[in-house]
């Protein structure tokens, strides 16, 4: 799928990996809350992918909402302030809430998550993230299912972007570093 584009250095997860991770992934995640209504929380838009593919390998029925957030400023770093661009449509009062994002990177993202959804009365907040990256390591951020820890490569595909682009790509690759240099 990468062949012929330019931007793109190599495949870095193919599709195969990906999916049989998020089978394993479901199986925890069924166990866990085997018994117990589940509302899943992606957030927008990166986290669209891994919430329809992970969704569908839950072998049992939950309740999808979504987020979207945005950091302030500008460039890639970030100032640690977040916003609601879009809330939740769910009350979650007495509800398992498993948030689910497509990459932990600084962390800031879902540690500024849970402390809001928590403070919204929910019965339990947990996370499972597709990717994580080292940096994230230095929050704190308490997650409960992570597919793969990877370095700290500028990766598309599969929900992420650059400039908006890639999400599409059914692999997840590195970007060549001449796009971003
Ligand atoms: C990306 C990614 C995570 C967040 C992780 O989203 O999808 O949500 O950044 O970064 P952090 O751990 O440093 O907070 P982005 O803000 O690019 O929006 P998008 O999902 O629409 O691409
Ligand atoms: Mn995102
Ligand atoms: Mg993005």
């Amino acid at each position: 799928q990468i062949e012929g584009d330019l931007a793109l250095d190599q495949t870095y997860i193919a599709e195969a990996d990906i999916q049989a991770r998020l089978r394993e992934l479901a199986a925890e995640i069924a166990r866990d809350y085997e018994g117990e209504d589940l509302l899943l929380v992606g957030v927008l838009r990166g986290a669209v992918m891994v919430m329809a593919d992970l969704a569908r390998a839950l072998d049992r029925d939950v309740e999808m909402d979504w987020m979207a957030v945005s950091s302030y400023g500008s460039g890639t770093t970030s100032s640690g302030v977040v916003r609601i661009l879009k809330d939740l449509d769910s009350d979650l009062t007495g509800r398992h809430v498993l948030i689910v994002e497509d990459i932990i990177d600084s962390g800031l993202t879902l540690s500024w998550l849970t402390t809001n959804l928590r403070s919204r009365k929910p019965a339990s907040v947990e996370i499972c993230t597709l990717l994580r990256k080292p940096e994230a390591l230095k929050m704190v951020v308490d997650v409960k299912y992570v597919g793969f820890d990877i370095p700290n490569a500028f990766v598309v595909g599969y929900g992420l972007d650059y400039d908006e682009r890639y999400r599409n790509l059914r692999d997840i690759a590195t970007l060549a570093p001449h796009v971003y240099a």
